[in-house]
């Protein structure tokens, strides 16, 4: 490499070689540290608030997640999880040590390898209508091509999770969880009515929809993402089923403005009544 031509006039920066893990990050000595001490402390105290003794396995899984997340098979992951929402994923799978995960909304496998990492004796049921994009198959996962109404998993008991990156209606999917026996459910893409353009084909409603008050059980809704223009109909018609079910509600913080990685679409833990 020329050093000479990689380096600006009057600036002390230098290039001094290349990298190749597909992560922006710090190298100095204790840098990286720093970042995952502030991030520990955030997703600690987080998850502690709603899972009492969380706080040590929280932390101590943020730490693994940090080299974990660079070992990934899935590279390039444009469509699914980042570096943000991987970290909650992880970690909170790890908190929560489920026996049995539904993972719904696939896409390339990534989310799948993360659930696996933490929790590798899991019973894993991977549910996506479109299996042709996987690049991460998990040898011991079940995979199903289509929608998780379509095949009974049972809980049989177990603690269990249930992931949805679907895209499909939460209020429905809130619904279909408690009737299966899931108690611990997360959600992505739980995007507000006022930023419905943030995804493609946003959940509709999510459940910030569902738990805002101020709007009207049914409405015409419409936005613009990237030039085209959509409208949807509005309809919260089983808010009034959905609300009294739920147990914790709690919109997991962006970690943006620690890892000044992209916020993604930001997960929302939710935990139902027995
Ligand atoms: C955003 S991607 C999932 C990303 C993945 N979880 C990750 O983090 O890398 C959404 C996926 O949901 C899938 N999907 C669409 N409708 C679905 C349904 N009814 N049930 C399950 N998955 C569905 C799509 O085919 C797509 O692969």
């Amino acid at each position: 490499m020329d050093r000479a031509q990689e380096t600006k006039p009057g600036n002390a920066i230098r290039v001094v070689g290349r990298d190749s893990l597909g992560r922006h990050r710090m190298l100095s000595a204790g840098m990286e540290a720093r970042q995952i001490e502030a991030v520990g402390s955030l997703v600690a105290g987080s998850l502690a608030e709603v899972h009492p003794d969380a706080a040590e396995t929280a932390y101590a899984a943020v730490t693994a997640f940090y080299a974990l997340y660079d070992e990934r098979p899935v590279k390039d992951n444009k469509g699914g999880s980042g570096f943000n929402d991987s970290l909650w994923l992880f970690v909170t799978a790890s908190v929560l040590r489920p026996e049995v995960i539904v993972e719904s909304g696939v896409f390339k496998g990534h989310s799948t390898w993360l659930l696996r990492q933490a929790c590798p004796g899991a019973e894993i049921h991977c549910f996506d209508p479109e299996l042709g994009n996987l690049v991460y198959r998990d040898p011991e996962a079940r995979y199903h091509a289509g929608d998780w109404n379509e095949t009974a998993v049972a809980v049989s008991g177990r603690p269990a999770l249930a992931f949805f990156d679907d895209h499909m209606d939460q209020g429905r999917r809130v619904l279909e969880a408690r009737e299966r026996g899931f108690r611990s459910l997360l959600f992505d893409d739980n995007f507000p009515a006022d930023n419905l353009y943030a995804t493609g084909h946003p959940p509709l409603p999510s459940l910030a929809m569902i738990f805002d008050e101020s709007l009207p059980e049914t409405a015409e809704i419409s936005w613009v993402r990237n030039g085209k223009v959509y409208e949807a109909t509005l309809d919260m018609t089983a808010r009034k089923r959905v609300k009294p079910l739920i147990e914790i509600y709690s919109v997991l913080p962006d970690l943006a403005p620690l890892t000044r990685y992209s916020a993604g679409s930001g997960l929302t833990l939710v935990k139902l009544f027995d």
